[in-house]
């Protein structure tokens, strides 16, 4: 049977990273992932260029860009591998990169450098990558450390690192590993669902907007109650079943099933007054002036839910035009669902924090660390999930 210090399982962002920095460290490291190909899911991140960390992270304030049962578990790691550390490496590699906006930063040629970056760093350490290679089962053996019965035999390890991911995108290798074995070892789980995902609504209640799909424009959107509320200034995408969008995946993260989302479709003008003096000087129809303000399509699909809308902006009633600017600035409508893990970024929930050293990474089953999205740790759109990739799985890798 092989020995290992620490097998590895999951060779995704997390994995692979933590991989190398244990190797470097002169551990005997093994990697190993059920698929063939290696860091699919980085592949395909931003759009194929990785949006791979944020330099506008608040580690001293995490819970405002992380979401979870404890979104300050996370401030250990952050605050010890941060933005800047990251950077650094990738500037080391020669990678070139480009901020798009709000922090985001994505690679210039492709996520490949990334991935080609991240293989080297395993290199460098000495790291052994098994790919493609299951594990069919995990169990501790009497002396602290563990078993694993793999696709390629058996092996043993003094400790063993849960890098297995959240359930999105089934298609190319998620699975709930990752919260089997902590059940298995008696470890708290969160219940998973589906985040930073597009909504849906009903058939026959979107019938009216599915005309629009494939129309964007900016928004702010917000759910919660005035205690708990949740504001994005982001852009808005009608889709054939619903609404996606940046704006729509970042709230979809704090969505709670049958509440509604309010969304103001056109932020950036006061409506009321917009609408009152077109009133008097204009002899256009009102979808028309309409259109100055948000896009004409929009405009249309708009004025066609009600008679007293489509006529010339000067014979509208006060009433209607003030019904026309509070349903187009507080558009409240109540998803039914969401696009699923099929198409959902990340997976809310996870292993629960209260049973993991925010430290360390180790869960309350001494030697088993879990780092990455399988944990109750999801970051919004814009890097937050990549940093926390690599923050969680160099706290690992130094303390294994
Ligand atoms: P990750 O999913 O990367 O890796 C898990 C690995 O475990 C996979 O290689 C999988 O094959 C393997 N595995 C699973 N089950 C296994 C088993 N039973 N046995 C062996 N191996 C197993 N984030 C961000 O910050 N910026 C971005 O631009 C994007 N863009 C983006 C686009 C799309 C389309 C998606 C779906 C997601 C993003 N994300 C993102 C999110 C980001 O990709 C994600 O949070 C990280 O990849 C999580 O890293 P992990 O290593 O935890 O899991």
């Amino acid at each position: 049977m092989q020995s290992f210090d620490v097998v590895i399982v999951g060779a995704g962002a997390a994995g692979l990273f933590c991989a190398g920095v244990a190797g470097q460290r002169g551990l005997k490291v093994l990697l190993l992932d059920h698929s063939e190909k290696v860091a699919e899911k980085i592949r395909i991140s931003g759009g194929g260029r990785a949006n791979f960390t944020n330099r506008d992270i608040d580690v001293r304030q995490p819970h405002k860009h992380f979401v979870g049962e404890n979104p300050n578990f996370c401030r250990s790691a952050l605050s010890r591998y941060t933005p800047a550390d990251f950077i650094a490496l990738v500037q080391k590699h020669g990678i070139p990169f480009h901020e798009k906006h709000k922090g985001q930063l994505f690679c210039n040629r492709s996520a490949g450098d990334l991935i080609d970056m991240l293989l080297a760093e395993c290199a460098a350490g000495g790291v052994t990558r098994w790919q493609p290679c299951g594990v069919k089962a995990l169990r501790a053996t009497g002396d602290g450390g563990y078993e694993l019965d793999t696709d390629r035999g058996q092996v043993q390890a003094r400790k063993v690192v849960i890098a297995t991911g959240g359930l999105s995108i089934p298609a190319i290798g998620a699975t709930d590993f990752g919260f089997r074995v902590a059940k298995q070892f008696g470890l708290r789980t969160v219940e998973p669902r589906p985040g930073l995902v597009p909504l849906t609504f009903d058939g026959a209640g979107w019938a009216p907007y599915a005309g629009l799909a494939g129309l964007a424009l900016p928004v702010l959107i917000e759910t919660g109650d005035k205690k708990n509320r949740t504001v994005f200034a982001e852009d808005l995408l009608f889709t054939h079943r619903g609404l996606s969008g940046p704006a729509v995946l970042q709230i979809s993260s704090y969505w709670k099933p049958g509440s509604p989302i309010r969304i103001n479709l056109a932020p950036e003008v006061d409506l009321p007054a917009a609408l009152a003096d077109a009133k008097q000087r204009s002899r256009k129809l009102l979808v028309n002036e309409l259109a100055q303000w948000v896009p004409s399509r929009l405009a249309e699909a708009w004025v066609a839910q009600d008679k007293e809308w489509q006529r010339p902006v000067a014979e509208c009633s006060d009433k209607a035009l003030a019904r026309l600017a509070e349903r187009l600035a507080r558009w409240e409508l109540v998803p039914t669902g969401t696009e699923g893990y099929k198409k959902a970024e990340v997976t809310l929930g996870g292993v629960d924090t209260r049973d993991l050293s925010q430290q360390t990474m180790e869960s309350k089953q001494p030697g088993l660390y879990f780092i990455g999205e399988v944990v109750d740790v999801t970051g919004w759109l814009g890097g937050y999930n990549f940093q926390w990739a690599w923050a969680s799985a160099q706290a690992c890798a130094i303390a294994l």
